[in-house]
């Protein structure tokens, strides 16, 4: 009941450790279908199914593939690369690990599809340090394809060629962002760099790189072989196909969720995360982690995917979904934020490195109380928004969102904020 499996599909119902479970459920299919067809065919395919990435900032996946494949090379020697983005650091997001865990083949069976699509070389799977169980799943299935030959030297007896390694994380929040993860693979301190360019035309190594997410990369097989127009009639028309919903907090069954886009909020979590816990209302849902929105009670109906969120400027970022009871502050949960946002900001430039403190400040100013509360609330949300403006890369450019929802439907919380007995259910 309302749920539809994509990116999910085995997850629970093959052994991960096992290639020839993963063969009988109809895995490697695709690869074999895709290496039989022109890459700008695939390319083609995917343009038309309407995937966009489900990382956070749903760019379109076909698009992507076709700056990275038609970029030229500004040194002598070129190579393209790909990466799989396996970071999952956004708070309240747990569902490419459980990809890893239990279904590793699907993620590099698109992988593979994906680098064959654009004339990748050479790959990389950039995985969340702390995602123990993961990287060996993902090691062992990466030996496991290598031995049936879809990796490796000429895959499947074709003239296309393939190596991917695993990289792992060190705990960095913007080592998920795209370039800051390019520079830690090369070894450098993850700081960002300045776009544009964009990873299609320079990324790794100054060289054109594909970057997708876990979740993006594990519907290309299923593309490949049931076509653009099977996926497209999945979801809504602007944003075709399935997500992924971690769903956290207050709810009476937590967990990864996958549905189709479009599916209204309060179904996630009433019908699928089994409502809110000790029979006690809902107050609001965070969703989209740290860099999120605040959705309050109102909008339960909202419609979950790109366009019905952003008409409402909430944000879809990478699915998670933190629900909070009756009884939970805004205040404090911000307060979190913040300070999460201030510990990961890497002090690169200015605004940000001075704005998140400041911005902090200001919060516990504000649950201190005092006589300048009101213009100490609009100082906060002018101060992310200046921030915004002004800071070099997306961490810095993030605390006006959940500032500006916050304050937007719950000011009253600010104006009167109580210490509440739940605390945040988020980074405690
Ligand atoms: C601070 C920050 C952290 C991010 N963390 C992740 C992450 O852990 N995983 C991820 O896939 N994308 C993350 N992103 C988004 C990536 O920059 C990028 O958009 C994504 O990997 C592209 O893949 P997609 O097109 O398949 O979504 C992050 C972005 C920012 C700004
Ligand atoms: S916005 Fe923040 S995280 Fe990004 S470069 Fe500036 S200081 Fe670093």
């Amino acid at each position: 009941m309302f749920e539809y499996r994509i990116a999910l599909k085995n997850a629970g119902r093959i052994s991960p450790e096992n290639i020839e479970d993963y063969i009988a459920a109809g895995g490697y299919n695709a690869l074999i279908k895709a290496l039989q067809m022109p890459p700008e065919k695939i390319v083609y395919e995917l343009i038309q199914s309407g995937l966009r990435g489900r990382g956070g900032a749903g760019f379109s996946t076909g698009m992507k593939k076709k700056f990275t494949s038609e970029a030229s090379c500004i040194l002598l020697e070129c190579m393209r690369y790909i990466v799989c983005n396996a970071d999952e650091g956004e708070p309240g997001t747990f569902k490419d690990r459980i990809i890893m865990e239990q279904d590793p083949h699907l993620l590099i069976e698109g992988l593979i599809i994906a680098a064959y699509a654009v004339g990748a070389e050479k790959g990389y799977i950039y995985i969340r340090g702390e995602y123990h169980t993961s990287v060996d799943m993902i090691r062992k299935a990466l030996a496991n394809a290598a031995g049936h030959g879809f990796l490796g030297d000429n895959i499947l007896g074709s003239n296309y060629s393939l190596d991917i390694a695993v990289k792992l994380g060190a705990g960095s929040y913007l080592c998920g962002e795209e370039f800051t993860l390019l520079e830690s693979i090369e070894g450098k301190r993850g700081y960002p760099r300045i776009k544009p360019p964009y990873p299609a035309e320079k990324g790794l190594f100054g060289m054109p790189t594909l970057i997708n997410n876990v979740e993006t990369l594990c519907h290309i097989p299923d593309i490949i072989l049931n076509g653009a127009d099977w996926y497209k009639n999945i979801g809504t028309e602007k944003s075709p196909g399935t997500k992924i919903f971690s769903i956290s907090g207050d709810v009476n069954n937590p967990g990864n969720f996958e549905v189709e886009m479009g599916l209204k909020l309060r179904k996630l979590i009433y019908n699928l995360a089994g409502g809110i816990k000790d029979g006690k209302k809902f107050k609001a849902a965070l969703i989209g982690g740290a860099a999120g929105t605040f959705v309050p009670q109102t909008y339960l109906g909202i419609s979950m995917d790109f366009e019905s969120l952003q008409e409402k400027a909430f944000v879809m970022g990478s699915g998670a979904i933190i629900v909070m009871a009756e009884d939970r502050s805004i205040v404090d949960m911000l307060h979190s934020i913040l300070r999460f946002l201030g510990h990961e900001s890497c002090g690169k430039c200015v605004p940000c490195r001075v704005g998140t403190r400041q911005l902090l400040m200001l919060l516990e100013k504000i649950l201190a109380g005092g006589p300048n509360k009101s213009s100490e609330i609009d100082a906060l949300l002018e101060q992310s928004e200046l921030m915004a403006k002004t800071s070099l890369c997306p961490l810095g450019q993030s605390p006006v969102l959940p500032i500006g929802s916050a304050l937007q439907h719950f000011r009253k919380d600010f104006e009167h904020p109580v210490k509440k007995s739940g605390g945040s259910i988020l980074l405690e």
